[in-house]
């Protein structure tokens, strides 16, 4: 009996390929898994590009709720940013594509999952664990990884088995997108130098022609999920899809960065996410109200080491489950209203406010109403300085009066 393999199916030119590949080289019978995050382009030629292939089925399932609840904001309440710029969209997706490709091989009994990443990426990487991680004896086959054809060679490929090409592949990029953003890499930004140009760019205007008029809203957090924006209650997927939308026309969420793969490759990527650029600010801000200082602190180390996880494919694992279980406990008063400004590619928080914020204006106020005890503040720099001075003292002023070398040696031409 012919073996049955589930495609991870973008709709693409290369998994259109890898559809007639998997069954003309490796003799499967090939069942296709299109998963909806969002932002899909040309879904009805994806259908018909699969057929064409000689899929037995090509499947569309709409995970955004899911992605968006259980992948993206836990992703937000962290502030994950890899790198301190990239908002992970692509690298999100990859733990739920490959949980659902392995939900479909068992639905149809089939005895392997396939996708087409390269094998110089992440996106293989996290995939792969995903599935290994998931279900250990399904066989995985990267079809780009394994049958190394060239852009040429696929086209010419495509045409000789009656698979129509697309317009699009005239764009010179590799793109990714979903609905947290959007993810672009290779052609002209292979040289760091050049400025990228104008057409890499797809759901934001140059922030230079954005509207002059800003847009301002008022997005609510409940425990650091975003749940409504100007007070209207919106689901996940409509208030990211609005975010979306509006910051784009702004000129929001552009990230243009020199990145470190996986793999030990420096590559030049391209995201738009202004959505997710717009949530994180916001509920950055939120949580300087409502965090005390070290929770602040600690988060923010959280942040980074949660970003390289997700980032290197390290979803379905325990210390995944463990920092997440921190994040989650620190965001129960992460909860109210973040006033911002979207405006020529910039995002400026005006105000905020929490039911349990920390802030006390009668502590912070040099007005009349102020209960802070200044007096108190002698008692506690004399304790606070103590240690600074026995150290001046005894060591460091041995080696220079006034200290003012400290940080940086003398520099040539100083005169003293
Ligand atoms: N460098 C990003 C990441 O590793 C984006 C990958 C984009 N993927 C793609 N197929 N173009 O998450």
């Amino acid at each position: 009996m012919t073996e049955k393999i589930v495609l991870a199916y973008s709709g693409g030119l290369d998994t259109s390929v890898a559809t007639k590949w998997l069954q003309e080289e490796r003799g499967y019978e090939v069942h296709c898994l299109t998963v909806d995050l969002g932002n899909l382009p040309d879904m009805e030629g994806a259908q018909r590009r699969g057929e064409e292939a000689g899929a037995l089925s090509v499947d569309v399932i709409d995970a955004k709720a899911d992605f968006l609840n259980y992948f993206v904001f836990p992703a937000l309440q962290a502030n994950a940013l890899y790198q301190g710029e990239y908002p992970l969209a692509t690298a999100l997706g990859r733990p739920l594509i490959g949980k659902l490709l392995v939900d479909k091989a068992r639905e149809l009994g089939a005895t392997a999952v396939a996708h087409g990443c390269t094998g110089k990426g992440n996106d293989q990487v996290r995939l792969d664990v995903a599935i290994t991680t998931l279900a250990p004896d399904l066989t995985i086959i990267g079809t780009a990884r394994e049958n190394e054809m060239s852009r040429d060679a696929a086209i010419e490929y495509a045409t000789k088995h009656g698979i129509s090409v697309r317009q699009t592949l005239a764009s010179p990029y590799s793109t990714d997108e979903n609905l947290w953003g959007r993810s672009v890499e290779c052609g002209e930004l292979e040289d760091p130098w050049a400025e990228p140009p104008e057409g890499v760019w797809s759901w934001t205007t140059d922030p230079g022609s954005a509207p002059d008029e800003p847009a301002i809203l008022e997005i609510s957090f409940e425990q650091g999920i975003p749940v409504a924006i100007d007070g209207e209650r919106l689901d996940p997927v409509t208030l990211v899809q609005r975010l979306s939308d509006l910051g784009g026309k702004h000129g929001i969420g552009r990230v243009d960065m020199v990145e470190d793969r996986l793999v030990g490759i420096k590559s030049r990527e391209i995201y738009e996410a202004p959505a997710a650029v717009t949530l994180i600010t916001a509920h950055k801000a939120l949580e300087q109200l409502t965090l005390a200082k070290p929770q602040i602190r600690m988060k923010e180390r959280v942040a980074q080491e949660y970003a390289d996880l997700v980032y290197n494919g390290l979803w379905y694992t325990g210390h995944h489950r463990d920092l997440a279980a921190y994040v989650q406990s620190s965001q129960q008063d992460v909860t109210g209203e973040v006033r911002i400004r979207l405006w020529r590619g910039t995002t400026t928080v005006l105000g905020k406010q929490a039911a349990y914020s920390l802030y006390s204006k009668e502590l912070a106020t040099y007005g009349d109403d102020d209960l802070f005890d200044q007096k108190a503040a002698q008692g506690f720099i004399k304790l606070h300085g103590l240690s600074v001075q026995v150290q001046a003292h005894r060591q460091l002023l041995r080696e220079s009066k006034d200290l003012l070398h400290l940080a940086a040696p003398e520099r040539d031409g100083e005169s003293d």
